[in-house]
């Protein structure tokens, strides 16, 4: 088993006044595995997919994505996850296709490759029909289903979903069920990690062969169901 993301000895230190928002978190989470990642209002959740999706720097620790260092191999690293944030904020005044293009542009994809990879993202997530719309006139589910989108785009082995049930109707659900699915068909890792409520446990409990809860009291404590 290919170890698809270590985290190690995490501490993310916001400001010296105040507690570590994470302290010396480890954990491993290998291809094929689905993690729930619980915690309590603040316990650090967020702040440690954020680091590990690259967009956060951790005071101390690390994280390795399919081995590669989020800290010092930044660009392979990151490649490898598809990071959905808590809350979607994108450039509201764009349109879907040429924003996701833009986005498209990291991955080196020819035009026709990238209108192609895009057309169908749209679809897959239900947002062909508003495809020509703003985004700031989309709806709280419909940022979610293009942050889906976005996530996407560069065909990563690695999700982190964050919280990202709230706000989707049964459908956008289904939507994230089918994707999960998806992606063990390609062989691929089940998205590593799904965060956090109680409604997500379902989900994750029915795709996994074992299910492996961190959670995260306080940014400490950490245990198994
Ligand atoms: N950008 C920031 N600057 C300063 N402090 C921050 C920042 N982001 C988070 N924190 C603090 O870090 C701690 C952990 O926050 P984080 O957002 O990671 O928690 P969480 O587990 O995702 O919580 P929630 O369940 O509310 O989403 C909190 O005390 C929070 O106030
Ligand atoms: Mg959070």
């Amino acid at each position: 088993m290919y170890l698809m993301i270590t985290i190690d000895n995490l501490t993310k230190i916001y400001s010296p006044k105040e507690r570590a928002a994470v302290d010396g978190l480890s954990l491993e989470i290998r291809d094929g595995e689905i993690v729930g990642f619980v915690g309590l209002n603040g316990a650090g959740k967020s702040t440690t997919i954020r680091i590990a999706a690259g967009v956060t720097l951790p005071t101390s620790g690390d994280v390795l994505v399919d081995g590669k260092s989020i800290t010092r191999e930044k660009t392979d690293a990151s490649r490898q996850i598809g990071w959905v944030p808590e809350l979607p904020n994108f450039e509201m005044n764009a349109k879907a296709v040429p924003l996701l293009r833009y986005f498209a542009g990291y991955y080196g994809l020819t035009k026709d490759q990238e209108k192609e990879h895009i057309d169908e993202l749209l679809k897959q997530v239900g947002l062909w029909e508003h495809r020509n719309k703003k985004l700031r006139a989309y709806s709280q589910g419909m940022k979610k289903r293009f942050s889906l989108a976005e996530s996407l785009i560069g065909d990563p082995n690695n999700l982190m979903f964050d919280e990202t049930l709230n706000g989707l109707d049964p459908e956008g659900v289904q939507f994230v069920r089918n994707l999960i699915l998806d992606q063990k068909k390609k062989g691929k890792a089940i998205p590593p990690l799904l965060t956090h409520t109680e409604r997500d446990r379902s989900l994750i409990r029915s795709y996994s062969n074992n299910p492996s809860w961190k959670v995260n009291q306080d940014a400490r404590q950490e245990g198994t169901e």
